[in-house]
């Protein structure tokens, strides 16, 4: 199969590049370079710089390469800046996603993987979550992701094609110094930003209803997230009707104050601990995947450890 990875420059698309050829795929990246950058594309792969909203683009794209399947990271992910510009966001995620789904009908590719997001969740009161547990996004930006999944399914129903939807959880680490993530809009590197300037990491809150008062989430070695893409593509290939909706996570909930405690160790500051602040809103107290029907139906789980994750951050960050 020939899978064009959208947003193939990205953080996890790089990563998700890197995992297909290493099974043996052909790639192809479509990549507006907003916030991807090119260096992050391998040689022997072709980068074409262009927007999911181009159809010209795309129907060249598919007919030049002939793409067999699709995987979609292109779009926003920024949680604040989808609540003041929810309409970027319905553009770049949801409309996005429409000019693509209208080129994979017209031209009859076959798989599609979707990267949805914990996101549609919104505040799920529940120890792990369930694909079974209501969606109830709380920001535009979890909206367009399960608008986006809706949208693939009733696509599919029409034009059939296989889909995998993946819900990723919290996602961290590298493959590698090179492919790590450049943006510090997460806990982790956000926690390297505030060393880097000399100042304590930030605890959003530590009167949660959590075991230490901090939230809980599961992280997710984002190489590993990366195999997740690679088993829903041979799923795919395999069985083309496939109709999935999956959680991409650990199943483990790891709370603030340990990641801080991690990213302690291997900085060579084992009592480092952060200054409390205020709770940020919208912040649910936990959210953790159940991952038991991925492991079913994709055969996949996670592997790499918080330590993994903070270790492989940490080298990327102070390349
Ligand atoms: C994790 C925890 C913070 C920074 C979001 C999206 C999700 C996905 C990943 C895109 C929270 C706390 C953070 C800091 C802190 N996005 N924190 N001090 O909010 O769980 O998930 O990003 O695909 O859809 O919702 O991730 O890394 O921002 O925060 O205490 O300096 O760390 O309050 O509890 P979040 P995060």
């Amino acid at each position: 199969m020939t899978w064009l990875v959208t947003g193939g420059a990205g953080y996890i698309g790089a990563h998700v590049v890197a995992a297909l050829r290493a099974d043996g795929a052909g790639v192809v990246v479509l990549d507006d370079l907003s916030t991807g950058l090119k260096e992050r594309v391998p040689d022997g792969v072709d980068l074409i710089v262009g927007s999911v909203l181009d159809r010209t683009v795309l129907d060249a794209a598919i007919a030049d390469h002939r793409v067999t399947g699709v995987i979609h990271l292109a779009g926003k992910k920024r949680v604040e800046e989808s609540v003041a510009r929810p309409l970027h966001y319905f553009h770049e995620n949801v409309e996005g996603l429409r000019v693509l789904l209208t080129a994979i009908a017209e031209h009859g590719v076959g798989s599609l993987v979707f990267s949805s997001s914990a996101a549609v969740y919104g505040m799920p009161d529940v120890d792990r979550v369930t694909e079974r547990t209501p969606c109830a996004p709380l920001s535009p930006y979890g909206l367009t992701k399960l608008i986006g999944e809706q949208l693939v399914a009733a696509t599919a129903a029409a034009h059939p094609f296989g889909h995998v939807s993946l819900r990723y959880f919290n996602v961290a680490g590298a493959a590698g110094p090179a492919l790590a993530d450049r943006g510090a809009a997460n806990l982790i590197p956000m926690v390297f930003e505030r060393l880097s300037a000399g100042l304590p990491p930030r605890v959003f809150g530590d009167d949660y209803p959590t075991p230490d008062g901090t939230c809980v989430r599961d992280y997710i070695h984002v190489a590993d997230l990366a195999d997740a893409h690679v088993a829903a593509a041979r799923r795919l290939a395999a069985d083309p009707a496939t109709a999935l909706v999956v959680n991409a996570g650990r199943g483990v909930g790891v709370s603030v104050r340990e990641i801080i405690a991690a990213v302690g160790e291997v900085v060579g500051d084992p009592g480092l601990r952060g200054v409390v602040e205020a709770r940020r809103p919208g912040d649910p107290p936990r959210s953790v995947a159940s991952a038991d029907l991925i492991r079913a139906e994709l055969g996949w789980s996670a592997r790499l450890d918080v330590r993994a994750m903070v270790e492989s951050a940490w080298a990327g960050w102070r390349r």
